[in-house]
């Protein structure tokens, strides 16, 4: 085999075994992701549970959680101009990891981010709060970034999630939102519009979610009455 060929294979062997690590580490991340997932979620069902041992009822109507796609993860760090490395993943991202909780109450959303955030585990990297503060088109829900420590075989590994804490009102108000942000071919007049009603809507949303945790505090003082 002549120098330049073997040269040419040996290159070729490096990256491959290069590519191959790649691999590796970043499905072990994806699985560490996973993990952190299992372990918030876990931690919401207990707290869930010991919220209907105070209160006599469960806060959290649901759980959602999801890993982000390959491929999302992709076209986030392009837009970022940074290369797709497991490293450059775990340093960049916040939200490869996301769990999101849905509430009945308000009040609830703040009870267990309290909770959750106080345990002596959970580290709380972030909070954007867009319930006190919406976002200019009505978008309302409280975010955490929190690190969580997940155990493989013998080594511990702090991984961050991002926790979306949210009523069923602002839920589904997303949702509808979100459906219509990805909505192309709408001429400027309809999106306009649009958006019009779905800040209204979110307008309504929020005073329905105020009226409700009132009729429960109402609710609640004659249950103690009843005692
Ligand atoms: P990315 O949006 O993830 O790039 O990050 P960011 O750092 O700006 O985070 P932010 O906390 O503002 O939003 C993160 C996530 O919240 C999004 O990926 C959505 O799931 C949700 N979100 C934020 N704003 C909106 C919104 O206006 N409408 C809807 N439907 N969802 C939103
Ligand atoms: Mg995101």
């Amino acid at each position: 085999m002549q120098d330049e060929e073997l040269r040419q294979k040996i290159k070729e062997l490096v990256t491959d075994e290069e590519v191959a690590k790649q691999v590796l580490m970043t499905r072990e991340l994806m699985t560490c992701y996973r993990c952190a997932i299992m372990e918030v979620e876990t931690k919401f069902r207990v707290l869930d549970e010991k919220f209907s041992l105070h209160g006599e009822r469960n806060p959290i109507e649901s759980i959602k959680s999801r890993v982000k796609s390959p491929e999302s993860i992709v076209e986030k760090l392009r837009r970022k101009g940074l290369a797709m490395t497991p490293e450059i993943v775990e340093r960049e991202l916040n939200d490869v990891a996301g769990v999101r909780v849905i509430c009945s109450f308000v009040d609830d959303i703040y009870t267990l981010a309290d909770w959750l955030t106080g345990q002596d585990d959970i580290t709380l990297l972030r909070v954007k709060d867009y319930i006190k503060n919406p976002k200019p088109n009505g978008y309302r829900s409280l975010h955490l970034i929190i690190a969580i420590p997940i155990f493989l075989d013998d080594c511990k590994r702090n991984m961050k999630v991002e926790v979306q804490l949210r009523t069923i009102t602002m839920e589904s108000w997303a949702n509808l939102e979100h459906k219509l942000r990805y909505k192309k071919d709408l001429d400027e007049e309809v999106v306009a519009k649009i958006s019009k009603e779905l800040f209204e809507c979110s307008q309504l949303c929020d005073l329905l979610d105020a009226k409700m945790s009132h009729v429960k505090s109402v609710v609640a003082m004659h249950e103690d009455d009843d005692d």
